[in-house]
């Protein structure tokens, strides 16, 4: 049987040479928000290694409340964009293909995201850090407007570096989630309300960025119901939810949905085995990323929470549910830090010989 991992895939114009993906993973190895050298040769080496398709690390917009950890790359500004050009080239030279993520955080900042600078005010739908946690005033249009504009330029640069797509990071609780998420969005406006009207926001950033990259350029949008406020959350308790809250995202021309879980064997819905990226795809027909502990036995918050290893597992079941249609990519994590040729090493079997991952391998960028 060929392995349904390494089977070629098309969003758009754009050809992937197989199904594996690198999820974005914060590095904060780009000082000043610059990405060097080093970044790129730590992307390059995952294109080496066999990944079809690399996501960046979150970037931030070009909005001066993006976010305020300046190890974290921006995708705006000549001596950034300068070093993302060179991710780029190093990326495409190894017959790689590479979106970039774009991050907004809204209110999350603080110990491990940093503290807004003087006279910088972190922006959020109600200026709510998590459910009855002021931290700031809520979002008036015009701070909507330039966050929104924020977004736009930055995909204008993504696109004009020669990025292969852009990643939209709609997931997790950061600022589009914040709309999304009744516990930190209590606005009475367009943009608050149902669930429906809390996407309204996230439609605006998609119709924007869209309007801006053109029709063929490929634009995909994480998601996700759990935050890291709170690991329980849910924005969609039903299948029918789930299409009422993706329509308005996928006519505001999403391509590809990435659906972030942190275990992907789990069903999201009672009464069938589909995960939450079984669910988009059935119920919206536009192709899905899955992602979540694939060939690792812990999920990623339990590696930060510990030092513990996350242990080996096998790969079988992914491989049926891939096989079988329920999505279409497969996105790695941790297992491609400490193992950047995963995808040859799953190819030639050796999925046993794979490293375990533990939290001291972000210590360094390798
Ligand atoms: C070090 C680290 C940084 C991360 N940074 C981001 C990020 O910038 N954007 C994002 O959407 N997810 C981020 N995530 C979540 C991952 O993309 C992924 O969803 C998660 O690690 C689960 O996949 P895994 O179990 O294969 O590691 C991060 C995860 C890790 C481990």
């Amino acid at each position: 049987m060929t392995n349904p991992l390494f089977t070629p895939f098309a969003i758009k114009q754009l050809k992937l040479a197989n199904r594996i993906v690198m999820a974005p993973m914060t590095r904060s190895f780009s000082p000043g928000g610059v990405p060097g050298p080093d970044v790129a040769a730590y992307y390059r080496r995952r294109a080496e290694g066999g990944v079809g398709l690399i996501i960046t690390e979150g970037t931030y917009p070009a909005h001066r409340a993006a976010g305020f950890d300046s190890r974290v790359p921006r995708l705006y500004g000549d001596e950034a964009l300068a070093g993302w050009r060179e991710v780029v080239k190093q990326v495409h030279d190894a017959g790689g293909k590479i979106f970039t993520q774009l991050w907004h955080v809204g209110m999350v900042y603080g110990e491990q995201y940093g503290d807004p600078a003087e006279g910088i005010r972190p922006v959020g739908p109600s200026g709510l850090k998590k459910p009855g946690e002021p931290g700031g005033e809520p979002m008036s249009q015009e701070d909507i407007d330039l966050a929104i504009d924020g977004y736009g330029i930055a995909a204008v640069n993504a696109k004009q570096l020669g990025f292969d797509g852009i990643e939209i990071h709609g997931a997790h609780g950061y600022l589009i989630d914040q709309f999304f998420w009744e516990g930190t969005n209590q606005r009475t406006d367009r943009y608050g309300g149902d669930l429906v009207s809390r996407t309204r926001f996230a439609v605006e950033v998609i119709q924007e960025v869209r309007r801006r990259i053109g029709s063929d350029f490929p634009l995909g949008l994480r998601f996700s119901q759990w935050k890291l406020q709170d690991f329980d959350a849910k924005l969609a308790r039903t299948p029918g939810e789930l299409e009422a809250f993706l329509r308005p995202l996928s006519d505001a021309g999403v391509d590809l949905f990435h659906c972030s879980t942190r275990r992907f064997w789990e069903p999201e819905f009672e009464g069938s085995d589909l995960n939450l990226a079984g669910w988009t795809k059935k119920l919206i027909g536009k192709p899905t990323i899955t992602v979540g502990s694939v060939t690792l036995n812990e999920d990623f918050v339990k590696s930060f929470a510990s030092n513990e290893t996350a242990s080996i597992t096998g790969i079988d079941q992914l491989l049926e549910r891939l096989e079988r249609g329920q999505f279409d990519l497969v996105a790695v994590g941790r297992s491609l830090i400490v193992n950047p040729s995963w995808p040859m090493q799953v190819r030639s079997g050796g999925v046993n010989e794979l490293l375990p991952f533990t939290r001291t391998a972000l210590a360094q960028l390798v």
